[in-house]
């Protein structure tokens, strides 16, 4: 099975979807630790009552992004992921950090990429008058939200949708397509090369789900 680490932040409802699948045997995964940088967020809860080591980090605790960020590369290598998965891990990283794990770290963001990166989404979306949004799988590359993406799942943004009411849409799409492109990789059919993401060597994107 492939070895990954999942970091979060906060709900951790990405991670219940991983840890789901990967129990049922749905997906060719073992979660080896979740770590947040945040000690309340409620995925640790969920990380412990499924029997996965649960660390908390603390950004708080010190004193540089870089200082941090190479805490947090020790503490993950412990565990010698193939994988590191960022489910909801509202932090910037540094340079350094993202080259260590460069086409074996994963994030989830919720726009129709590279549309809206950075943070409110779902009000910049209805803002924006789109009549369409999503979210986005990518590899993880030094510049934020930009690295290559793998998959993308989209809905309809209808005249009475609020921040609220598309952020469950969106999550109920996250649900599905980050424990299949988590999946794919561990499956050695998702690869990564010179900055580019393939599924069976086939240049992605792949949309439609
Ligand atoms: C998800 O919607 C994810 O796409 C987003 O945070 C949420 C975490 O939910 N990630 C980002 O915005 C990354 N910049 P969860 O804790 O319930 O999985």
């Amino acid at each position: 099975k492939l070895a990954v680490v999942v970091l979060i932040s906060g709900s951790g409802s990405n991670l219940q979807a991983l840890i789901d699948q990967s129990l049922h045997g749905a997906i060719d995964v073992e979660i080896k630790a979740v770590i947040s940088n945040k000690s309340d967020a409620y995925g640790l809860e969920r990380a412990k009552s499924a029997g996965i080591p649960a660390h908390a980090l603390s950004h708080k605790d010190f004193d540089s992004r870089d200082s941090f960020d190479n805490a947090l590369q020790s503490l993950i290598d412990q565990y010698n992921p193939e994988l590191v998965v960022l489910a909801g891990f509202m932090r910037i990283l540094t340079e350094d950090f993202t080259r260590h794990y460069e086409g074996r770290m994963l994030n989830i963001h919720p726009s129709l990429l590279p549309k809206f990166k950075g943070l409110d989404t779902h009000k910049r979306a209805i803002e924006a008058n789109e009549k369409e949004h999503g979210v986005s799988v990518h590899f993880v590359s030094a510049e934020l939200d930009a690295g290559a993406v793998i998959l993308q799942a989209k809905t309809n943004i209808e005249a009475n949708d609020t921040p609220e009411t598309l952020a469950n849409k969106v999550h109920a799409l996250e649900h599905k397509i980050y424990p299949l492109s988590v999946h794919w990789f561990a499956q050695k059919r998702l690869t990564f090369d010179n900055g580019k993401a393939f599924l069976d060597n086939k240049a992605l994107p792949t949309t439609g789900i």
